[in-house]
């Protein structure tokens, strides 16, 4: 299992400090919660910080949009080259042109899918994502529980995945924690994101490890 620690939980006034310890403590991936105020009531950070962060940290970013305006905060982070985007199923017009765009900026293309968006949203362009992102809380805010029926979802995107393109990668977002993290790996999640059980732990080195399984 990969991790992928969501900034989101880190402590703002230490960023650097923070970016250091989990990189020390076995993260895979730094995954970037940016949020407009308008897909969902809450606002994170802008390229101001990004392109501080893509300096500061070795590990690849992985940058999760929860935004109306999906093109315009792809060509926003593109520089930094992340290593996925996932943007919302819910709010892109033309997601197979915007999966063509991201891949051709040499990024790998990512669907994130609210708690109640059906998976049939995935027919007819599963075979050219490279990942797609499950959301087990509703998209917003750090700390939420992870919604159970996601367990369910994760299965049925396992099967489909493994018939129509085996490459593409399960990553799951919200309520993450040592308690689910067997039942996500056996429903066939190849990274999890992880905001508060990480970053409010004593040891960020033993809260990964435990994810790692
Ligand atoms: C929620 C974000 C998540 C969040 C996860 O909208 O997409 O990445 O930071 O936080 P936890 O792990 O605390 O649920
Ligand atoms: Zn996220």
């Amino acid at each position: 299992m990969k991790v992928a620690p969501s900034l989101l939980s880190a402590d703002f006034l230490n960023l650097e400090q923070e970016l250091i310890s989990i990189q020390k403590a076995g993260a895979d991936f730094l995954h970037l919660d940016i949020m407009d105020g308008h897909f969902v009531p809450n606002l994170t950070f802008g390229p101001v910080i990004i392109e501080k962060i893509a300096k500061a940290s070795l590990l690849p970013l992985d940058i999760h949009l929860m935004v109306k305006n999906t093109l315009f905060f792809v060509d926003l982070f593109a520089p930094y080259k992340p290593r996925f985007i996932s943007f919302h199923a819910e709010e892109e017009q033309h997601i197979h042109r915007m999966i063509q765009y991201v891949k051709s900026k040499g990024i790998g293309a990512s669907i994130a899918l609210n708690p109640h968006t059906p998976l049939e949203c995935l027919d007819y362009i599963l075979q050219d994502l490279d990942m797609v992102l499950i959301m087990s809380v509703n998209p917003g805010f750090g700390g939420q529980s992870f919604i159970p029926q996601s367990l369910e979802k994760i299965k049925r995107l396992k099967e489909k995945i493994s018939k129509q393109n085996p490459q593409c990668l399960i990553q799951v977002d919200g309520g993450v924690n040592a308690e689910n993290i067997d039942l996500l790996k056996t429903a066939g999640v190849d990274i999890v994101v992880a905001g508060s059980y990480i970053f409010g732990s004593k040891s960020y080195s033993q809260a990964i490890q435990s994810l790692k399984i």
